[in-house]
């Protein structure tokens, strides 16, 4: 019997925990951390993220505010919101939704963001830091997965991870994460992509596998080892026989569930762990822990 592992309970631990340190927080008599969200254009899966994530915060006591600009939006437009909430007290945490229009250099806005208030872990320094194993805000879905490995006390020292997906929002991080010399982590991480050759006989090795790829039920049971730990973090949109559409991941999850030790579904595995490591990443950057 493989176990599921449930990220919804778990991202309502979360949740708690940082609602709880909110309330320590005013408690003190200081201010609620407070998270300013910037959607740029009207893709509705952001406009349904950026919502998500406001009601998030909602629940656990963040003060957010959503600023909207239209597709039209000019870099510097974009760049001097920033600023204007880099020197703002009130706003402890930025968050740009991604993607952005394509006239504006995503790079350089995400730059612009004082490396103190990057809750999304994308600023340079903010990677550095985690490839030399500083602390800082570290990208909100790889630490959601780490997050989970650790609450199930699922054993990563020593373990062979693969890793399918090289996005310096996923799959590149989580290898950083996955193979600094403390826990959880130590494990022998290796990176799969599109260039890889036979990528079966990377997969079928590991004992922790873990799917970034955005292509549906691209790992079958072909591609797992028997007891494997297996983590899909493919969020893909389907069409049902009825006509409506689902959320499936990277992993064909029927095929694997026997064969596997445990599993994340999708949905409800990753992505609510992703949503609640914005709230923990919002509390430190208002706690000024990396200052
Ligand atoms: N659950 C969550 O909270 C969460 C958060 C973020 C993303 N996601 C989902 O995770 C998935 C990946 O997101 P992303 O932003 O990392 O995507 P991305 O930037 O498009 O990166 C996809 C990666 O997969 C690799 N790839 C593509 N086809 C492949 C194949 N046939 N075999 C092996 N590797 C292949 C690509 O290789 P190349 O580098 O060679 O192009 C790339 O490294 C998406 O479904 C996304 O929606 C979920």
């Amino acid at each position: 019997m493989s176990l599921l592992i449930d990220g919804k309970k778990l991202a309502a631990e979360v949740r708690s925990e940082v609602k709880y340190e909110v309330e320590v927080i005013l408690k003190q008599g200081k201010p609620a951390p407070g998270l300013n969200l910037l959607l740029v254009g009207s893709d509705p899966a952001s406009e349904i993220y950026v919502r998500y994530k406001s009601k998030d915060c909602e629940q656990v006591g963040i003060v957010s505010t959503i600023v909207r600009l239209p597709d039209t939006a000019s870099e510097e437009e974009v760049v001097a919101i920033v600023n204007l909430w880099n020197e703002d007290r009130k706003v402890d945490g930025i968050l740009v939704q991604l993607p952005l229009p394509k006239q504006i250099n995503e790079q350089r806005v995400l730059q612009s963001i004082n490396p103190l208030k990057d809750v999304d872990g994308f600023h340079p320094v903010n990677v550095g830091k985690l490839v030399i194993g500083l602390p800082g805000f570290v990208p909100c879905t790889p630490a959601g997965v780490v997050e989970m490995l650790r609450r199930y006390d699922i054993p990563t020292s020593g373990k062979h991870v693969v890793i399918v997906g090289r996005s310096n929002i996923v799959g590149k991080p989580l290898a950083m994460l996955l193979a600094q010399k403390k826990l959880p982590g130590n494990s022998t991480v290796a990176i799969c992509h599109s260039a890889t050759e036979d990528l079966e006989s990377y997969t079928k090795r590991a004992d922790i596998l873990i799917a970034a790829v955005g292509s549906r039920h691209l790992i079958t049971s072909k591609h797992v080892k028997t007891g494997a730990v297996v983590i899909d973090v493919g969020i893909n949109r389907y069409e049902k026989p009825d006509g409506t559409f689902g959320l499936t991941g990277d992993v064909d999850f029927e095929d694997v569930y026997e064969k596997v030790s445990a599993i994340t579904p999708v949905p409800g595995g990753v992505g609510p762990m992703t949503r609640a490591l914005l709230l923990k990443n919002t509390l430190l950057a208002a706690s000024g822990v990396f200052t």
